[in-house]
């Protein structure tokens, strides 16, 4: 089976990569963002419907990646000729999916002292996903390429794909406990 594997661009034609600039830019915007809500300059606590707007972006952030984790897996094979439009929509899908649950990462750190939570699961689940969309960003765009080889892309790769198990465990403790537990 012929199994397209990801183009990464030399260093020198980096800048000219306009998938790499607006996700840099995306990133650094998530960054930002997490920080304002963070220091209370975005509010992200109010409630919609049953729920604070905080947890149905976390929801809907992590109910995408992980429906759309196997799906990619999936369709990569499946249909390997797609596998552009495909790793665009894994690219910004999963980092719009980070954008949303590094909101509700941020609201719950946000939260007064006298209701503030339990870090544990969430917190683990946060740094788990972190990882996840570094190490896919750093194997795609090899950015800090040197010539020792000190970036070795596949230790990006193998990183990127083992967490993923975590992921999932880890985010299921974390519902269970703050849904049913
Ligand atoms: C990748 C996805 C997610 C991340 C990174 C995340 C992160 C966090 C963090 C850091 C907290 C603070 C408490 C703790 O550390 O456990 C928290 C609390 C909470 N999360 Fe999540 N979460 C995610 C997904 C979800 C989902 C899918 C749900 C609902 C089904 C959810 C519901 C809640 C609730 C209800 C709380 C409040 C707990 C309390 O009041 O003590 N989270 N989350
Ligand atoms: C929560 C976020 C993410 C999850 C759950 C995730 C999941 C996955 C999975 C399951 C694979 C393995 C696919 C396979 O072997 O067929 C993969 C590969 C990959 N991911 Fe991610 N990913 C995430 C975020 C990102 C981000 C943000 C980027 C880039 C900026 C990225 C870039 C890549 C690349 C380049 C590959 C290799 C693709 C290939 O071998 O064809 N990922 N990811």
């Amino acid at each position: 089976m012929n199994l397209a594997s990801p183009k990464t661009e030399p260093k020198q034609k980096l800048l000219k990569n306009k998938t790499f600039l607006i996700e840099t830019l995306y990133l650094i915007i998530i960054v930002i963002m997490t920080i304002l809500i963070f220091a209370d300059f975005i509010d992200t606590g109010f409630f919609l419907g049953p729920l604070r707007f905080s947890h149905w972006v976390g929801i809907i952030g992590a109910v995408f990646i992980g429906l759309f984790a196997p799906l990619f897996y999936y369709l990569k094979r499946r249909y390997p000729k797609q596998y552009k439009i495909l790793i665009n929509i894994h690219i910004f899908g999963f980092t719009t999916a980070f954008l949303l649950v590094s909101m509700h990462f941020a609201g719950q750190l946000s939260r007064p002292l006298q209701f503030y939570p339990d870090l544990g699961a969430g917190l683990a689940l946060y740094i788990i996903v972190a990882i996840i969309v570094v190490t896919g960003y750093l194997f795609r765009y090899r950015p800090f390429k040197s010539k020792k080889g000190i970036m070795k892309p596949h230790f990006n790769r193998a990183l990127h794909i083992s967490l993923i198990s975590g992921l999932y465990i880890v985010g299921i403790v974390h519902v269970l406990l703050n849904f049913f537990l």
